[in-house]
């Protein structure tokens, strides 16, 4: 029996860019509200909200101060429950954001955490002795310099492995768990259909916090490499589902980074003992910088016998064990027609559903990101200061001025391409002022100047557009087991032109072909003998041309 995650597609909303409704160039939640007929429209179950707790938005909401308030930009607890009842009366489900790996250090735990060696929160964070009057191992933190901040009240430093606006919590103290699962209570019992769960596969340390492998000069070593899958981190989420998720009918998915196949099986078996599924990071991490200092920081395109590789092993390895999520982009990656397709004039609706089909053909539950129904594309950005977020920004400055390990002009092109900002613009909804996202005279972040020409009023008009090819993936998803169920064999994992793929299911074949190159190119799979399912081309060739996709079914 499949449960309801297993048949539902999710769209994410980054609510900052979604819609604004009072003008203040900020999206909130009442213009979430206004735009439910056009999700409906494209067909989505579930909707997965970014943060929108209080939070002093060091990390865009990932600081989150107050886990029961709204951030007031973003609205009232009214407007909330107000969204949340029109989301269900549309049969649509909502997915919050739980970040409790870690907590903004303006919340009152960590206030008074940092008073004192003895106060009632004292043990709710991670603090250390100096060793050698330093910090107390070499850990690394996401958004670039040490993970450790020194505190002079306690004398000790606090860990964080993001922004030093962002201690972690000490998940072996049981009082903080307790904490953790009241806080999830408090929105489940307002009727939330799951949560997106932030680094949950970070908050176990490992004991005794040893120094990081750090490879080839790095300035500090590697943290989530040894933080990630920790020694109580089975039993954390066993004990979270016992206590809390076991006792909803909801959804979870964990974003995990660095994690592999089989600790998916472990953390997310179908036996609902701990989480539904993960988000895994193989596919999106391809194409690092060859120099290790600088990780993700690069502007080449990947190899397609490497994404094919990365795809097809979670394809194989969770069937019937676990469940994929199918992602992507999301508010953390670049925009993905930019980024393994083309952003050209002329490809770029041919490589955005060309993409969307070989990823929403497969095992598991699509998540779409806002705008990606669009065929959305990087902003490309020409100078620092029309970055915001904390990662790009740290990045250039630690990379280019403090380690001086690559210079200002290529670390630009990394940023264009690889940045984080390029999925944050506001949503592209017409081609008057401000694409329609808000009514002020400035939106809280640039627009992508090309909303002339890509925005959602066009495409609703169009019903060729990348929304309606969307639409239909959707629908087909809906409406057949096997692209929902089917088992999943990789063809010709070595061709670096042509991504093709079978599902069988019940003696039913599915076969996806998808040129990822601009060139005409030939392949026989006996595609003549099935019957042609979807193309994104209004015709059909022997040959497939330039990002053309095709999908097929015999039996
Ligand atoms: C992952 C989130 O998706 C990202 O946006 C955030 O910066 C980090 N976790 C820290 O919370």
């Amino acid at each position: 029996m499949s449960k309801w995650f297993q048949d539902s597609v999710v769209y994410q909303i980054y609510p900052r860019s979604f819609q604004d409704s009072n003008n203040d160039g900020i999206g909130d939640l009442n213009g979430i509200r206004q735009r439910l007929p056009y999700l409906k429209k494209l067909g989505v179950d579930v909707l997965w909200l970014n943060p929108i707790y209080k939070s002093p938005d060091v990390d865009n909401g990932y600081d989150i101060s107050d886990y029961e308030a709204i951030q007031p930009n973003y609205g009232t607890m009214n407007d909330f429950d107000l969204l949340l009842s029109q989301i269900h009366d549309n049969d649509m489900k909502l997915l919050m954001d739980l970040v409790v790996n870690h907590t903004s250090d303006q919340h009152y735990w960590f206030q008074e955490s940092k008073k004192s060696k003895t106060n009632p929160y004292s043990d709710y964070y991670i603090w250390r002795d100096p060793v050698d009057g330093h910090e107390p191992n070499n850990w690394g933190s996401a958004f670039s310099g040490p993970a450790w901040t020194y505190v002079s009240e306690r004398g000790q430093y606090y860990l964080h492995l993001f922004a030093a606006g962002q201690p972690d919590l000490n998940w072996e103290n049981p009082q903080v768990r307790e904490e953790v699962y009241s806080l999830m209570r408090f929105w489940l019992d307002k009727g939330v259909d799951g949560f997106r769960m932030d680094v949950i596969n970070l908050i176990s340390k490992p004991s005794g916090l040893p120094d990081a492998d750090q490879d080839g000069g790095a300035a500090y070593g590697d943290s989530f490499d040894i933080v990630s899958g920790g020694p109580r981190l089975n039993e954390f989420l066993k004990e979270m589902n016992q206590k809390v998720l076991s006792r909803y009918d909801i959804m979870t998915v964990g974003e995990m980074p660095d994690s592999t196949p089989e600790e998916a099986i472990n953390y997310t078996n179908l036996n609902g003992t701990e989480l539904d599924m993960i988000f895994q990071f193989e596919h999106v991490n391809l194409g690092g910088n060859p120099d290790p200092r600088l990780e993700k920081w690069n502007d080449q395109p990947v190899k397609l016998s490497e994404l094919k590789e990365a795809l097809s092993r979670w394809q194989v390895a969770l069937d019937g064990k676990a469940w994929n999520s199918l992602y992507w982009g999301n508010h953390d990656q670049p925009r993905v027609v930019s980024r393994f397709g083309s952003d050209e004039p002329r490809y770029r609706e041919l490589s955005a559903k060309m993409l969307a089909t070989t990823l929403h053909m497969m095992q598991g539950t699509p998540y779409i990101y806002e705008g990606e129904e669009l065929g959305m594309t990087n902003v490309h950005f020409k100078t620092l200061s029309q970055y915001e977020d904390i990662e790009s920004i740290n990045a250039y400055h630690q990379l280019v001025e403090i380690e001086k390990v690559v210079d200002p002009d290529r670390m630009l092109d990394y940023l264009s391409f690889m940045s984080r900002d390029n999925s944050r613009t506001p949503m592209q909804w017409n081609d008057e002022k401000n694409a329609g996202f808000t009514d002020a005279s400035e939106p809280w972040y640039a627009l992508n100047p090309n909303y002339q020409e890509i925005n959602a009023k066009d495409e609703l008009e169009n019903y060729n557009s990348v929304f309606y090819y969307y639409q239909s993936l959707i629908k087909i998803r809906h409406e057949s087991e096997l692209v929902r169920y089917g088992s999943y064999e990789l063809l010709d994992p070595k061709d670096e032109e042509v991504f093709a793929y079978k599902r069988h299911y019940n003696g039913q074949t599915l076969l996806v072909m998808s040129n990822f190159t601009e060139q005409n190119v030939e392949r026989n799979y006996q595609q003549e003998d099935g019957e042609l399912l979807l193309g994104n081309y209004s015709d059909s060739q022997k040959y497939l041309r330039p990002y053309e996709t095709k999908v097929y079914k015999f039996g």
